[in-house]
């Protein structure tokens, strides 16, 4: 009797030690599985790695992220509950607004509602037992990442036995599409080139094909001149006017010929700038070294080959004072601007530089602000092609928010760059305000910023560019709206780079949206760690031709659905570039991966929401292959994030 009782003691002992519930705090768990649109997510700290703080109130315990956020929860069926609260961290700005989404097994079980900066947290408490896999969302409230800094607070999950584990996005293998460029030359870049009168001209017709090869021109205007060896057309050309230049480039295997508009005027960028910027690589860690070797990756990888002629420093080069002339002295990190510039020059690349209009740029260091004139010519003194003019700390200085103030910088910028006897592309960055679009080319803008700061997540990118519609019919040659640079590669906005967030699929995606926008096209990354996958994105020149394409308009949305949009661009000679693009179910449950599989979505098009009639043949870019003739429809199935990519031709029947 006694051993009987003993064994049921030892029993129920067992049995409530077996189910006995024990307790996973989310910041315990690896938290790479868990997405941001901007920033780190953090254990215990803020997206900014700030204590979590939630309407003055501080947690010890919670995860920093921000919208747009993602984690997917495997529990096993061995979780009982899950508590939460949830807030927007008191670091984020007035703007931010979120919801919080629980989901389970591809239902909402719970969300927050929409929630604003300095609302008080919101609670969760929920019964998860029958949950196989628990998914946990922010949303940007329908308003755009922006600002958007959200915490988990507090969350903890109960389970018996088996501990959740996060499930771990499975990385996408990047694929190369484009096939290498034959070992015949061919003459790429845009048909068209302008420049202005008496300045310096510089030109470096991009070839492809095998080495050694020559290049001759014929028709070149009086005051310019071609190296038969490297390309480089050269000089300076006094009169105005149009030059159909007949371009012909040799090796041992072929020829190929090209007509090059010059235009030597009074509008230059016809075309967009294509070319690479230090920011979304180095940040302000950027050197004469880095510098140096983006130049010379440019070549050596044979970007330059492809048009790619802009080698941009960005914030973080100036010194920390003038001399006492006012003038902005060489320093540590840039001992020799002048012989950076000819470096560049020598390999027909070009050389930009960047500058705030206020008292300090944004990373801190000497704006232009009342030396204008001065550095406008310090520029031209090192041989400086391009300009980005931010605007950060000139808010100090303006004397109110009107559209005056918003356009006086750019205004004194344009009036001293015009003194200036060199061609300066003028890029105005201030993200878009005052819907700079409208005015910017009227101050001297070839380009303007149409947004704020791009980050290497699919929110950013794909919040940035599918909203460029708006600003769409106010852009064309000489005068572009710049949705900001390109985040493929390698990027890092320091000194430590990791390879780029967004997904192949993602990469193909960007690409072609900035293309088809008729963007310019800066590539963020380092030059000198370029991968294949990378180099491949940026060498198909028949992707880049759409960008380049001399009407020098924009694509437009044709067509949006739930899972897909279609953007078209009408080309010079009639064709027009279609991309099809899958943005995914938008939906709170389309966030996850639930099955764990490659998803797709299919996207069509029809010939009348394009407004066009007639067959037409049809090109792959991407791949470089004709897909046949079509009549009344698109219809393809895209990768998850994807696009497709197409010329349509009329065929001449
Ligand atoms: C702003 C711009 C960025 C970069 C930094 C430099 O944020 O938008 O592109 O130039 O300044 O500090």
């Amino acid at each position: 009797m006694k051993r009987t009782l003993l064994s049921i003691i030892i029993t129920c002992q067992l049995f409530s030690c077996c189910n006995q519930e024990s307790r996973l705090y989310l910041d315990e768990l690896d938290l790479s599985a868990m997405s941001a649109g901007w920033g780190e997510v953090t254990a215990c700290r803020s997206v900014e790695g700030n204590p979590l703080t939630v309407a003055g109130q501080v947690y010890e315990r919670g995860v920093g992220t921000h919208a747009a956020s993602t984690m997917l929860l495997d529990l096993k069926g061995r979780a009982v509950t899950f508590h939460s609260f949830v807030g927007i961290d008191d670091e984020s700005g007035e703007k931010a607004s979120v919801e919080f989404f629980v989901l389970a097994d591809g239902w909402i079980l719970w969300h927050s509602g929409l929630m604003h900066y300095g609302d008080p947290t919101r609670q969760v408490k929920l019964d998860v037992s029958d949950v196989k896999k628990l998914g946990l969302y922010v949303s940007d409230g329908g308003d755009g990442i922006g600002w958007d800094h959200a915490d988990w607070l507090n969350t903890q999950i109960t389970y018996n036995k088996s501990a959740p584990v996060p499930v771990m996005p499975v990385a996408a293998e990047p694929y190369i599409l484009t096939p290498a460029s034959p070992e015949k030359p061919r003459i790429n870049g845009p048909d068209v080139y302008g420049a202005r009168h008496g300045n310096p001209f510089l030109y470096k017709v991009p070839v492809t094909g095998k080495r050694p090869l020559t290049c001759v021109a014929e028709n070149l205007p009086d005051g310019l001149n071609i190296d038969q060896e490297t390309g480089i057309i050269s000089g300076s050309c006094g009169s105005k006017g149009d030059y159909a230049v007949r371009i012909r480039a040799m090796n041992a295997l072929g020829s190929d010929e090209k007509t090059l508009l010059i235009r030597i005027g009074d509008t230059i960028c016809l075309t967009p700038p294509m070319g690479w910027n230090s920011w979304n690589c180095w940040g302000l860690s950027v050197d004469q070294q880095k510098v140096q070797a983006a130049v010379d990756a440019m070549v050596s990888s044979g970007l330059a080959d492809h048009g790619w002629s802009f080698i941009n420093i960005d914030d973080g080069w100036e010194a920390d004072s003038r001399l006492s002339s006012g003038e902005l002295p060489a320093n540590d990190k840039f001992p020799d601007m002048k012989a950076l510039g000819d470096h560049a020059h020598r390999q027909g690349l070009k050389l930009g530089i960047y500058s705030s209009p206020g008292t300090h740029t944004c990373g801190g260091f000497l704006g232009s602000w009342e030396h204008e004139e001065q550095d406008t010519r310090t520029w031209a003194d090192w041989g400086i092609d391009y300009l980005k003019y931010d605007w950060c700390s000139y808010e100090r200085i303006a004397r109110d928010h009107s559209l005056t103030e918003l356009q006086k910088p750019y205004l004194n910028m344009q009036s001293a760059l015009m003194k200036i006897p060199r061609d300066i592309v003028f890029s105005l960055c201030q993200y878009g305000m005052g819907e700079v679009w409208q005015w910017g080319a009227t101050f001297g803008g070839n380009l303007w910023r149409t947004t704020g700061d791009i980050v290497d997540t699919w929110n950013s990118m794909a919040g940035i560019g599918f909203s460029q519609d708006k600003c769409a019919p106010f852009t064309g040659p000489g005068h572009w709206n710049d949705p900001d640079m390109l985040v493929v590669g390698k990027v890092g906005w320091g000194p430590s780079l990791h390879p780029s967030r967004l997904t192949p699929d993602e990469q193909y995606t960007h690409i072609s949206l900035w293309c088809l926008l008729s963007a310019p096209l800066l590539i963020g990354c380092d030059l000198s760690s370029l991968d294949d996958f990378t180099q491949n994105l940026l060498t198909n020149d028949e992707v880049i031709a759409i960008n380049q394409d001399p009407l020098g308009k924009p694509a437009v949305k044709v067509k949006e659905t739930s899972t897909g949009q279609v953007w078209a661009k009408p080309l010079k000679d009639g064709s027009m570039a279609v991309g099809l693009f899958s943005t995914g179910d938008r939906s709170p449950a389309g966030m996850f991966d639930w099955e764990g599989e490659a998803r797709s979505d299919t996207v069509s098009v029809t010939w009348e929401e394009m407004g066009i009639t007639g067959a037409r043949s049809v090109r792959d870019l991407w791949r470089q292959k004709d897909v046949g003739t079509y009549n009344r429809e698109l219809k393809f199935p895209v990768n998850h994030h994807g696009v497709m990519l197409v010329r349509l031709i009329e065929t001449t029947r």
